[in-house]
């Protein structure tokens, strides 16, 4: 294991989607052999959105159970959740007094998620959730963020508040990267291919999970937005002008591990296409669909692991706020 220190984490909402997977999660499970990798389930986030009881603590153990069936090893990856690492929230506090209201109001997350909910409630957490997600990363002296294209700007902010603690009160954090895959970063929604696929989406007939049944991802392949074009050269990949067919050449890719020209050049028609690259998938995902079902089955243990990575993460995350305390001056207890 070389010293290299990764981080990075999920959101316990809905099921884990095929984004999550090709922009994430594979290159979670590929890093943590030769790092040394924290990996949170962020129950703490999903606080901003969640306004009814009985829902956070199932959907933070079955999003824990599908990081271990991906793959995540307990052995070599410390895999925890957010709220039973204190630290979390107060270094959240001390990251929300050294970032600005200017900064956090140019979030594009927070002004896409504020304005769907535009007459609704609006929580204040809402608004400081990327001093929330600067506080995860920077308690584990982080240098790398495996994450998907969309996270690009929290970590972004995350770099830039560190600099100015770091300024103001001297040298505590180290300044983190976002390391984003070569395919896969941004997964679009197989029915509107201009969007990013989501757990939020309209439609479930656009966003691959993946507990679904092979024939379900099946169907959603098939009935996968394209175009009218027709001719030898439809499949090509032009993310422009054909947004559907480049969202079935980048999943193609990213599974394939080849680039999306590569691929559009095996195919002429759509149907074929469609067809193979839900095969793929399909492939690519039983074998963690399977082990995910293995893994709920005995919730007790799911329990133990994810006290076992509470105290691993817990280890790092008491001393790091420990200094960020110490440099600012407070006083000692
Ligand atoms: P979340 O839970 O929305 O997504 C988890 C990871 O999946 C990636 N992702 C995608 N990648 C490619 N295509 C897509 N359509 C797609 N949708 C999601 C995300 O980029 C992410 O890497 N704020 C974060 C959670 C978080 C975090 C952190 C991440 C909290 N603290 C610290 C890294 C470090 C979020 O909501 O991710």
């Amino acid at each position: 294991m070389s010293d290299v220190r990764v981080l990075s984490c999920i959101q316990p909402t809905g099921e884990v989607h095929l984004g999550n997977y090709l922009g994430a999660l594979r290159n979670w499970v590929s890093g943590q052999h030769d790092k040394d990798v924290f990996h949170g389930v962020v129950d703490l986030h999903t606080l901003t959105v969640i306004e009814e009881p009985g829902i956070a603590g199932d959907a933070t153990l079955r999003t824990a159970a599908m990081l271990f069936a991906v793959g995540l090893d307990p052995d070599v990856a410390t895999v925890f959740v957010q709220s039973h690492v204190p630290e979390h929230s107060q270094l959240a506090w001390i990251m929300q007094c050294n970032l600005s209201y200017g900064e956090l109001s140019r979030m594009t997350q927070f002004k896409d998620k504020s304005a769907k909910r535009s007459g609704g409630f609006v929580s204040a957490g809402l608004f400081t959730y990327p001093a929330l997600m600067a506080a995860d990363i920077l308690l584990y002296d982080t240098e790398e963020v495996p994450v998907g294209d969309d996270q690009r700007q929290h970590v972004e902010i995350t770099r830039d508040v560190a600099v100015r603690f770091n300024h103001r009160f001297g040298d505590t954090f180290v300044v983190p990267e976002a390391v984003l895959p070569a395919a896969g970063a941004r997964v679009m929604s197989l029915q509107d291919p201009t969007s990013k696929m989501s757990k939020s989406d309209e439609s479930d007939a656009g966003c691959v999970y993946l507990i679904d049944a092979p024939a379900t991802i099946m169907k959603k392949f098939k009935r996968a937005v394209t175009d009218s074009d027709t001719g030898a050269d439809a499949v090509r990949y032009d993310r422009e002008n054909k947004p559907g067919v480049s969202t079935l050449l980048d999943i193609n890719a990213a599974i394939t591990g080849r680039s999306p020209q590569q691929v559009a050049d095996g195919y002429e028609q759509y149907g074929k296409l469609k067809v193979e690259t839900g095969e793929a998938v399909v492939e690519a995902l039983t074998p963690i669909r399977e082990r995910y079902g293995d893994l709920l089955d005995d919730r007790g243990e799911l329990t133990r692991l994810l006290r076992v990575g509470a105290d691993r993460a817990r280890e790092v995350a008491t001393a790091t706020l420990d200094r960020a305390h110490a440099a600012i001056g407070m006083l000692p207890t």
